[in-house]
């Protein structure tokens, strides 16, 4: 996989691609990141990638110009390489990001994250080069650098042999509209905390047993609407 990142804060990238997973990822090939200086990419020759808006208003908006030249640019490469290229435009009225969605672009092959700063993207980006429009959430942020790390990170550890062991995204939250079970790990007893007896059980099945009914009640207590997604999901299937 391939994400290329546009951002007029370029730096901000360093510490979150050179650490952890992401960086074993990229020195595996597992995925290949790409990040590019939207300052790189203007006319202007002042280097100035934003404008104030049409119509009065505060602050400054981003310019389609420099966008377009990038955007084409990395296309234009990939034609010739004759890559599929899917365009993302992180933005707050965009669709909700999930689980779901992670899955869904974790299996594309290369991916363009456009990020906003300011008041926003010259709105002729998202009707001429945006595919998909993602929000992380409904709150706003200074600009798409944090959106663009979250997506980033959800995707590259989904892509086949990232993670180390390939039995940890199976049961992890939101597989199967689950929330994950409680996690314990040594010592078994912490200040006169005892882990459950189960777990040093040894008894396979009773500890998947166990783990099932504490998801379940882990999702019923704090993600009802999860068990409700499952269930109209189960009622549709029987209804053909
Ligand atoms: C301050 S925001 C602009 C908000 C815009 N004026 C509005 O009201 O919709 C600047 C940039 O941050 C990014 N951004 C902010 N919040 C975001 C969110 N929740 N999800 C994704 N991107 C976000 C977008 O790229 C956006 O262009």
């Amino acid at each position: 996989m391939r994400i290329d990142i546009i951002t007029i804060f370029p730096g901000m990238f360093e510490p979150i691609l050179n650490e952890s997973i992401i960086k074993r990822a990229q020195a595996g090939n597992k995925v290949k990141i790409n990040i590019y200086d939207l300052r790189e990419y203007t006319s202007d020759r002042h280097r100035k990638v934003d404008d104030r808006p049409f119509g009065g208003g505060s602050g400054m908006v981003i310019c389609a110009q420099p966008i377009f030249k990038v955007v084409e640019e990395i296309k234009r490469k990939a034609q010739k390489a004759k890559g599929k290229v899917k365009t993302i435009l992180l933005c707050p009225q965009g669709k909700t990001f999930s689980q779901k969605i992670a899955k869904k672009l974790a299996k594309e092959k290369h991916l363009i994250l456009i990020c906003g700063h300011y008041e926003g993207i010259d709105e002729r980006v998202r009707k001429n080069l945006a595919d998909e429009e993602i929000s992380i959430g409904d709150y706003v942020l200074t600009g798409g650098e944090l959106p663009a790390m979250v997506l980033t990170d959800a995707l590259v550890r989904l892509i086949p042999g990232v993670l180390g062991d390939k039995n940890s995204l199976n049961f992890e939250s939101f597989e199967g509209n689950l929330l994950e079970y409680p996690q314990y790990t040594r010592p078994a007893d912490f200040r006169g905390q005892e882990v459950p007896a189960v777990l040093l059980s040894g008894d396979h099945k009773k500890i998947e047993e166990w783990r099932s009914s504490q998801a379940l009640k882990r999702t019923r207590q704090r993600r009802p609407d999860l068990l409700k997604s499952i269930r109209n999901k189960k009622g549709k299937s029987k209804n053909g």
